[in-house]
């Protein structure tokens, strides 16, 4: 291992749900009030797009009301200083980390606040509803534009630049995701073979938490800065 380590950070609902999203597989979380078939799927979208879009619309209005947590703001600061490599890999599609400040940051199941256009392929920042249908604004084409969120059987995005980093990775960090999904929930076994150290920091033991070198469980407003202040003075320690 260099002396300083590299870190790999995923992250999952759990890190934003102290800012007042809803998890997934929490109980009342959004897969309790919503089939996945019937919201989260190419097919759902091909079969009834205006529910889709409606669902999305409230969902992309609601996170714009909601903001970083305690979980995100240290979590930017240990991007803004780390002098090694480090990437955050988010399963989240908010935008509470990189409002947080992270910069070195990947969103592997698209972004709220992005429209994707089906005809040109261009993405834009949206803030707005699409259930109204507006025109792309890079080709003008009405009615084109989707959610730019990874749907169930669609291919997580960047999978090349994360794969990479977790084979370089000395430290693997996982905080507030279940462990339900693939191809994240696998992420831990990877960095495992390329050698990193590996913890868990979420509410409760995920559906994986057994390959991990630790686990510390509890909410992430609390581990999380704790977490990353003990990294910061041990590289400190070490410089
Ligand atoms: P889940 O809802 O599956 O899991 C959230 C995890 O966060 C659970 O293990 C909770 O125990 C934990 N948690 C809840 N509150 C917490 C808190 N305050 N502090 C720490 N941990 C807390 O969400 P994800 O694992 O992110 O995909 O779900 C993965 C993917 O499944 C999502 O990205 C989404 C979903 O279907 C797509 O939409 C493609």
């Amino acid at each position: 291992m260099d002396s300083i380590p590299n870190i790999v950070i995923l992250t999952g609902a759990g890190v934003s749900a102290e800012s007042g999203i809803d998890t997934f597989r929490d109980g009342g979380g959004l897969w309790e009030q919503h089939r996945v078939e019937d919201v989260a799927t190419p097919e759902a979208f091909a079969r009834d797009p205006d529910l889709v879009l409606r669902f999305y619309d409230m969902r992309r209005a609601a996170i714009q009301t909601k903001a970083p947590n305690a979980a995100h703001d240290a979590l930017a600061r240990l991007d803004a200083v780390w002098p090694g490599e480090l990437l955050i890999v988010t399963q989240n599609v908010d935008d509470l980390h990189e409002r947080a400040g992270a910069k070195r940051l990947i969103h592997m199941h698209g972004e709220h606040l992005s429209a994707w256009c089906t005809a040109c392929d261009a993405r834009s920042r949206w803030t707005g509803p699409l259930g109204d249908r507006p025109a792309c604004p890079s080709c003008g084409a009405p009615g084109t534009l989707r959610p730019d969120i990874v749907w169930f059987g669609e291919m997580p995005y960047r999978m090349d630049a994360i794969y990479h980093a977790l084979n370089r990775a000395d430290l693997f960090v996982s905080i507030g995701t279940s462990g339900a999904v693939y191809p994240a929930a696998g992420f831990v076994r990877e960095a495992r073979a390329a050698g990193a150290r590996t913890i868990e920091l979420n509410m409760e033991p995920s559906q994986g938490s057994h390959w991990f070198d630790e686990a510390r469980h509890g909410p992430a407003t609390a581990l999380v800065p704790t977490w990353v202040e003990e990294i910061l003075a041990a590289s400190t320690r070490s410089a």
